[in-house]
């Protein structure tokens, strides 16, 4: 084959292959594969330099450097949205639609409001030939070498008949794990972490060098369309359907909704899915699905009238610093904690934030009177993003930590690597009522009732000495503790009986062996089978178990060389716990070799099933792939169903699943 085609074949199929992967998150061909055609194509071009095209995948490694990024006017002005927060609001938007439309209900598109930045691109012929920022809606900035970079933005649109001219507008945004691993890449090389995918995704863009940019995960998703020659299109699905046909990447989440109801019965299962999905999303951005419709409605300065963006709660928020204080754990941890002036942030209302660590809290350079933004996302704890310097005004303080434990005055020692400081106290009661709850959370032992307040209250009047104090509880001694009615009373102590039975793996959880979360857990538990062995290995005949390395091995037994650890184990079996060991593998069970995937809400506890997928031979697995076998869909699934009936996965409801059980 004469290299002109060949090469003209690779950049078909490398850009094939780059949607699959940065747009449809199903990727047909290995790494390996796909780097040995881009390595393929890189070698023809170096020997054959005239035959190097512009829209080459081998361009968007980024190389010219900028003094400064041209302005570029909007042919067509780009407009931004205006904001609802609740249902009252969007009810009123809804009403005046309906009245300027004198409609009963109107159709709306509606769509993920990504948290990036707004850009325009445009193709002339199917070619990208520039590319801008929003700017001020009337004038941006040309950023067309940046986002030449982005490898899921297509350099040449697929199909015949292109327009002559095609602009589409769209957001550039950082997924949540593409911005977790670079900012854990920019740490380890002593640069500063960014501090939400938004500002990453802006900052990335604005670079004058675009190989800076080329390095950053940036993606885009397309959204809307300004001016195309030759082209209209009476609704927007069939906008966003176009869009998709050409090749340019379009979120697959959207939603077609009629009327308020069918709004706010999107929002809601946006709002629920808000954590599930791949990038950070700050709301629901409603649209009139009918373009004759919006054209009637027209704008108002410089937002539509016929679209909204419906706000999700914030997930950041400004909040002052009160104090910082520090907390003791299970494993004699101490984490600095700022206490905040109450601030309503991801749905609840937050009055202490984790600092993590010493590390942490001296990068941050959080002080006393501060502000800050604070970050809750889902049911994450909330944290501290960063410090609002422009705000201080001097008389902020700064903190100084520890030497002794706050508890219990035993010196505290900081591990090697520096970042963990530990309480060495051998009976600290933090330590302690931190064990408690380990202990008894819903994962492990599975004590219900037994939070954080009752396990610091049974440590502090002395009730509890060791987990093992739990078994030898009565009525009587119950009623000691301040607020403990006789109905708690009565029902914890039921729910520590019930706790006797229980499985090998939550057991060996429950015991908080240094480095043992429940993965390891269950490796152990489906390895050793019983208490006594485990407790008799050796560092390496630990590391025949799956996942246990030399350094947990380590940890392992170091905790049952313990004589305390050992003894305590000793008294809780004797206590009457019966962890029960885990039913030999079936050769042939059910899920033998299967990925299992699930979601929505089932009326089995998701732990449950689980594990009774794990008992015969299945891998649960949080994220719906080619490479899944099953997805067990309960109620109100949302973006895993709708991916695994994409890629053709075999979905369960919770009665087929259960049949599978019996
Ligand atoms: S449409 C005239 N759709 O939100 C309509 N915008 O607050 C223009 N955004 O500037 C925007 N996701 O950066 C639209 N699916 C979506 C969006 C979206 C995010 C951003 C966009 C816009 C801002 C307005």
């Amino acid at each position: 084959m004469k290299p002109a085609e060949r090469l003209k074949t690779l950049r078909t199929e490398l850009a094939h292959h780059n949607r699959q992967y940065y747009t449809l998150d199903a990727p047909e061909v290995s790494d390996a594969t796909y780097d040995a055609l881009m390595n393929e194509l890189l070698a023809l071009e170096k020997a054959h330099p005239e035959l190097v095209t512009p829209d080459s995948p081998s361009q968007r490694v980024g190389g010219a450097i900028l003094s400064k990024f041209e302005k570029v006017t909007h042919r067509q002005q780009m407009l931004s949205l205006a904001n609802v927060f609740d249902e009252a609001e969007f009810l009123e938007f809804d009403e005046r639609l309906r009245k300027a439309l004198t409609l009963e209900a109107v159709t709306y598109t509606c769509e993920p409001k990504m948290d990036g930045l707004a850009i325009e691109l445009v193709y002339e012929h199917g070619k990208f030939v520039q590319g801008s920022t929003r700017g001020d809606g009337t004038i941006g900035e040309d950023v067309t070498e940046n986002l030449k970079t982005i490898k899921n933005l297509p350099l040449t649109l697929t199909g015949k008949n292109l327009p002559a001219l095609l602009e589409v507008r769209g957001e550039v945004f950082i997924k949540s794990a593409d911005f977790k691993r670079m900012n854990e890449q920019l740490l380890k090389r002593g640069e500063e972490a960014f501090v939400n995918p938004r500002n990453s995704a802006a900052g990335s863009l604005r670079q004058l060098d675009s190989k800076i940019t080329a390095s950053r995960p940036l993606s885009v998703y397309l959204y809307e369309v300004g001016i195309v020659e030759g082209k209209t299109f009476t609704t927007h699905q069939e906008k966003l359907a176009y869009l998709d046909e050409v090749g340019l990447p379009v979120n697959p989440r959207f939603a077609v909704a009629k009327g308020l109801d069918g709004v706010m019965t999107e929002y809601k299962s946006l709002l629920s899915a808000r954590h599930s999905l791949p990038y950070e999303i700050d709301g629901l951005v409603v649209k009139v699905d009918l373009t004759d419709a919006r054209n009637r409605l027209g704008q108002v300065s410089k937002t539509p009238r016929w679209a909204i963006a419906f706000k999700f709660p914030p997930e950041e928020m400004e909040a002052q610093v009160d104090e910082i204080v520090v907390q003791v754990g299970r494993t004699g941890a101490i984490t600095p904690v700022a206490n905040l002036k109450p601030v309503f942030v991801g749905g609840v209302t937050v009055s202490r934030a984790t600092l993590h660590n010493e590390q942490e809290l001296r990068r941050k350079d959080v002080r006393k009177g501060d502000w800050v933004f604070v970050r809750r996302a889902g049911d994450v704890i909330p944290e501290i993003v960063k410090v609002i310097t422009t705000r201080r005004t001097g008389n902020e303080e700064e903190f100084v930590f520890p030497t002794s434990c706050p508890i219990c005055d035993s010196p505290v020692k900081k591990e090697e690597d520096g970042a963990i400081a530990r309480c060495t106290g051998k009976h600290c009661p933090a330590k302690l009522a931190g064990r408690l709850r380990h202990f008894a959370t819903r994962t492990a032992m599975d004590i219900d009732g037994l939070g954080d307040k009752l396990c610091e209250a049974m440590v502090e009047t002395g009730l509890v000495k060791t987990v093992v104090g739990l078994y030898g509880l009565d009525l009587k001694q119950l009623s000691t503790i301040e607020r403990m009615g006789e109905k708690s009373a009565k029902n914890l102590l039921e729910a520590i009986e019930r706790s006797k039975k229980t499985t090998l793996r939550r057991f060996i959880y429950a015991l908080g062996i240094p480095e043992v979360g429940e993965a390891t857990a269950k490796a152990l538990a489906d390895h050793f089978r019983d208490m006594k062995p485990l407790m008799d290995s050796t560092i390496e005949s630990l590391q025949v178990v799956k996942d246990v390395g030399p350094e947990m091995g380590k940890a392992i037994h170091g905790y049952f060389e313990d004589a305390d650890n050992r003894a305590m184990v000793e008294a809780l079996l004797a206590a009457g716990v019966k962890p029960e060991a885990p039913a030999a593998q079936a050769a042939g069970g059910t899920f033998t070799g299967k990925t299992v995937v699930i979601t929505g809400t089932l009326t089995m506890p998701r732990e449950q099933a689980k594990e009774e997928i794990e008992r015969r031979g299945g891998k649960v697995s949080g994220s719906v792939s080619k490479k899944t076998d099953f997805l067990v869909a309960g109620e109100e699934a949302g973006s895993k169903l709708t991916k695994a009936t994409e890629l053709g996965v075999k979905v369960l409801n919770e009665e087929q699943f259960k049949a599978l059980l019996t």
